[in-house]
């Protein structure tokens, strides 16, 4: 099957040019000048690309897609339907489901399910737990061992020193990824029991439970500690200006491409005091935080301290976020807002084609070193997002397609839309229409001269 999307506009040298792109085989064939139709009969589909935009497919680094154990929020083909929604074209899951990705079989278990319902590509984050470095070390074709410094949905929590220290090392020598929930667990506990006690039930409180400190504290850690081991070391959802400090001295000091790190729309967004209307559906790890925070993250963005955006997606039903604060999950779902969050951000000219482009593609799939994809290259996978920037529209719980029914960023307008969701040169969304396609485990390729198998 082939295809062609003739006069869309695309991003080079940080301007919109028009185009033409052939797709041959799920790759990309050849982009040509607009101008140059000549060959268009030679192709199966014709995409009339026209006052819209074409951008590589998001790779969303960072979703809860919950199987096994969590059906009842999200699953395999409501998740990808969700993204495709959303322009997303490859998501990497993580481990923290019930029972949690830890061991190869249920890692394999996980890739059987997801190759049977996802309609977009996908690869998996392994969790790191007391005492499965076995496992770690067999573990074949994964994103990064998740680690979660502070405890979060689920039971996955490393707050040991020597642990962290020694699954540190176990990357290093087999130059895999770490990527970590940065929160102090201690403080986390501590806050949490002076909170209690004070007889505290607002869900307002969990920025003053989980606050800067917890954070601040556990990247400097991380950051410290992989700088002694030479693990490659990529922070997810950074919120605070103090984490930020430490991500920038880590840049500074350690080499190239060591250090990486990640914001979400809702810390890039929502501050805080959203937790005085929405409560517990404003409720996730780490919390939204100050204004300081975000106008810290916004001028992160511009000058390269983070590296990617992802969502965090991390749905949970209504019935659960209803509960009183103490017991409502944190997480809150984003895999399909994500990119018109960003498309609004664009037309405000906050945020620049180019940098779109690198925070939710390039650079996820240079950290992450997902072979082919990331890019519109010739000879790289066909996954695209193709955008009208100027439809309007709200972003409202009443039609998302996430499981979970609800978005907490319910009542906004963006403008920007996406019409199209392309994978691998197949069309998976039209304008709110979803088509078959059978998504497959992406590719991690390792550098050579430390490959142990
Ligand atoms: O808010 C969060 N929700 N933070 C996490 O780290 C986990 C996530 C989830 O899985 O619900
Ligand atoms: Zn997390
Ligand atoms: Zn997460």
């Amino acid at each position: 099957m082939s295809l062609a999307i003739l006069g869309c506009s695309i991003v080079e040298n940080q301007r919109l040019v028009e185009k033409n792109v052939f797709v041959r085989e799920g790759k990309i064939y050849e982009i040509t000048p607009s101008s140059d139709i000549s060959n268009k009969r030679d192709f199966d589909i014709i995409i009339d690309g026209r006052k819209k935009v074409l951008l590589p497919g998001v790779i969303d680094a960072h979703v809860h897609f919950r199987v096994p154990g969590g059906e009842h929020k999200e699953d395999w083909t409501t998740g990808s339907c969700a993204a495709a929604s959303g322009g997303v074209t490859t998501v990497l899951d993580m481990p923290n489901t019930s029972p949690p990705t830890t061991t190869v079989d249920r890692l394999n278990e996980k890739r059987i399910i997801a190759s049977n319902k996802s309609i977009i590509d996908f690869g998996f984050h392994f969790g790191a737990e007391f005492g499965n470095a076995n496992e770690i070390e067999k573990a074949r074709n994964i994103a990064s061992i998740k680690i979660f410094m502070g405890s979060s949905t689920g039971n996955l929590l490393i707050d040991d020193d020597a642990e962290l220290y020694s699954i540190f090392e176990l990357a290093e020598k087999h130059d895999l990824l770490c990527t970590v929930h940065a929160e102090n667990e201690r403080l986390i506990k501590l806050f949490s029991d002076q909170a209690k006690f004070n007889g505290k039930t607002s869900p307002t409180i969990h920025p003053l439970i989980r606050n800067n400190l917890c954070a601040a504290e556990a990247v400097s850690k991380a950051e410290l500690f992989s700088r002694f081991v030479g693990n490659r070391l990529h922070v997810c959802h950074v919120s605070t200006k103090e984490e930020l400090d430490f991500i920038k001295l880590g840049k500074k000091l350690q080499r190239e491409g060591r250090l990486s790190a990640e914001a979400t729309m809702h810390h890039l967004l929502l501050s805080s005091a959203a937790m005085l209307k929405s409560g517990n559906y404003a409720k996730m790890n780490p919390p939204l935080r100050s204004k300081e925070d975000i106008s810290a993250l916004w001028s992160s963005l511009r000058e390269g301290v983070i590296d990617i955006i992802a969502s965090d997606h991390a749905p949970h039903t209504r019935e659960e976020k209803d509960k009183p604060y103490w017991q409502a999950p944190a997480g809150v779902p984003g895999v399909e807002t994500n990119l018109p969050l960003l498309l609004n951000e664009v037309n405000r000219k906050t945020l620049s084609f180019e940098d779109l482009i690198n925070f939710t593609s390039k650079n996820p799939a240079k950290i992450y070193r997902i072979k082919n994809k990331g890019e519109m290259k010739r000879g790289y996978d066909a996954d695209f997002a193709l955008v009208d920037m100027d439809i309007e529209q709200i972003l409202s719980s009443s039609n998302v397609k996430t499981k979970c029914g609800w978005t907490p960023f319910n009542g906004i307008t963006v403008q920007g839309a996406v019409e199209k969701t392309i994978v691998r040169g197949k069309i998976v969304f039209d304008k709110g229409e979803f088509f078959l396609n059978k998504g497959k485990e992406v590719e991690f390729t390792r550098s050579t001269t430390s490959e142990t198998e």
